[in-house]
C-alpha cells in the first residue's frame, strides 16, 4: 500500500506526500498525492485515479481524519488526476473542488453535480486553508490547456503537477538524491506531455520569482533545495512540443 510521509511542518501548518504502493500494478502509472493541513483543515492535491482510491484513502485515514477534508485541488483533468473524485464525494458528499474553469463541465463525467467545483479564473486565485492562504498559478498548456499549480508562500513548497514528473523504477526515494542521473527519468516524459515552448518559458519565468524549497510533482520525486533551480533551468533548456511534423507511418491503402 502507499505511505504517507510528512515534507514539511511548522506549528499547525503541514504537508504530506502520499507515494510508491509496492504493489501498484505495473499498467498504472505511478503517482504522488499530497496533503496540505492547517489545523483541523485538509486539502488533497490531484487525488488520483479510481482504481488507486482505496491505497490513497488508507495512507490518508492513518495521518488525517477522511472528514477533516476540506477541498480538492485538481491541477487539470486528467484520468490519473481526478478520476476518482465520485468516490471521494462517498467519503464526503459536500466536498468543494478547484479546478480550472475550463473542465468544470468535463470532470463531472467523473462524479459531482453542479455544487461541486469552484472554478479558478486564468489567472490563477487564492485559495484559504485555515488562516493559511495558498495561491493557484497558472501553467496552462503543461500539459494541459487549462492547468494549475499550487503555491504554499509560507511552506515554500509548490506543487507542480506533470512538470517536474519522471518515470521511475518503483523504490526508487520520493526525495531526488542525484539531479543528473534523476533526470534522465524525466526527459521523454517532459518532451512529449509538454506541448508548448511559449508557455514553458513563461512557466520557468514566473516560478522563479517565487521562492520555493521544495517542488512537488504529481509523478517521481521531489526536488528540493538547489535541486530546484537546476530542475527550473533545465526545464527552460529542454526543446519541447512540436518543432516538426511527428513522424508516423503511412495510413495504409484500404484494398
Ligand atoms: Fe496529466
Ligand atoms: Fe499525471
Amino acid at each position: 500500500m502507499k505511505k504517507a510521509t510528512e515534507i514539511y511542518r511548522s506549528g499547525p501548518h503541514a504537508w504530506l506526500a502520499i507515494h510508491r504502493d509496492p504493489e501498484r500494478p505495473g499498467f498504472l502509472i505511478d503517482t504522488n498525492e499530497y496533503l496540505v493541513t492547517h489545523g483541523d483543515e485538509t486539502l488533497l492535491t490531484d487525488p488520483g485515479g479510481m482504481e488507486i482510491f482505496p491505497a490513497v484513502f488508507s495512507a490518508l485515514s492513518k495521518v488525517v481524519d477522511p472528514r477533516s477534508l476540506s477541498a480538492i485541488f485538481a491541477s487539470h483533468q486528467d484520468p490519473d488526476i481526478i478520476s476518482s473524485l465520485s468516490l471521494w464525494l462517498e467519503v464526503k458528499p459536500t466536498l468543494p473542488v478547484y479546478t480550472s474553469w475550463l473542465w468544470t463541465t468535463f470532470i463531472p463525467h467523473f462524479g459531482g453535480d453542479a455544487g461541486t467545483f469552484r472554478s479558478i479564473p486564468d489567472e490563477g486565485m487564492n485559495l484559504s486553508l485555515g488562516a493559511s492562504t495558498l495561491r493557484a498559478v497558472p501553467a496552462h498548456y503543461l500539459h494541459s490547456s487549462g492547468n494549475f499549480h499550487l503555491y504554499d508562500p509560507s511552506a515554500r513548497i509548490l506543487f507542480s503537477g506533470d512538470v517536474g514528473a519522471a518515470l521511475l523504477p518503483p523504490d526508487a526515494p520520493l526525495l531526488v538524491k542525484d539531479f543528473d542521473s534523476h533526470i534522465q527519468h524525466a526527459r521523454a516524459f517532459h518532451q512529449r506531455w509538454m506541448g508548448s515552448a511559449a508557455a514553458k518559458q513563461a512557466w520557468c519565468e514566473r516560478i522563479s520569482a517565487l521562492a520555493i524549497d521544495q517542488l512537488c510533482p504529481q509523478h517521481g520525486a521531489i526536488y528540493a533545495g538547489a535541486d530546484v533551480g537546476r530542475f527550473i533551468n533545465w526545464f527552460a533548456e529542454l526543446e519541447v512540443g512540436v518543432t516538426q511534423a511527428p513522424a508516423v507511418a503511412p495510413v495504409a491503402a484500404v484494398a
